[in-house]
């Protein structure tokens, strides 16, 4: 799998050293809080869970499933596991993957305010600002990218890679 990596863009100490900041953050800003992580599937599962065991605070993680309709779904969301908890009246943390064109998260949020959290901010471990279409309020970034398609901690290629320690770029193939 490795040698179809053309560049690592995060290695597994920048990542584990990235996450640990952004708990410390989180943890400072929610203190005295109970928080409701909501990690959306499966990109985000590696990159919250490893946030998650930071966190110093109590916590419920619950998981949501999407789909979008093809290429050019354009904002055409579909909801295919929804979570189990009930949200409202809590301090809700959405952990995204990555944040591209914006779509994808704007459905989300939609969706998940009109449930009346307490609070709803998000977290996203990638932002590639370049193919931002959607503003949308980001509290919490990893790291920012350039305008490239990036493999690893639970980013995929047609379902693989998702293993890999690193974050990088796959070769052309
Ligand atoms: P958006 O709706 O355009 O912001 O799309 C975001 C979603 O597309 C993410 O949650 C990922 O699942 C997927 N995605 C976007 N860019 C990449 C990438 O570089 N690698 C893997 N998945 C990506
Ligand atoms: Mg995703």
């Amino acid at each position: 799998m490795a040698d179809e990596v053309l560049e690592i863009l995060f290695d597994e100490q920048q990542i584990r050293a990235r996450v640990a900041d952004l708990a410390r953050e989180i943890t400072k800003e929610y203190a005295g809080r109970r928080l409701v992580l909501v990690s959306i599937l499966r990109g985000s599962v590696f990159f919250a869970t490893d946030l998650a065991r930071q966190i110093e605070l109590p916590l419920s993680m619950d998981f949501l499933s999407i789909s979008s309709y093809g290429e050019d779904s354009e904002g055409v969301v579909r909801i295919t596991k929804d979570l189990e908890e009930n949200i409202a009246g809590k301090d809700v943390l959405v952990i995204e993957d990555i944040i591209d064109t914006g779509f994808t998260l704007k459905y989300l949020l939609r969706t998940l305010a009109s449930r009346n959290p307490k609070s709803l901010e998000v977290c996203a471990l990638l932002d590639r600002r370049a193919r931002r279409i959607i503003e949308i309020e980001l509290k919490y970034i990893g790291f920012e990218i350039p305008d490239k398609f990036v493999v690893g901690y639970g980013l995929d290629y047609r379902q693989r890679y998702r293993n890999l320690p690193y974050i990088g770029v796959l070769k052309p193939d």
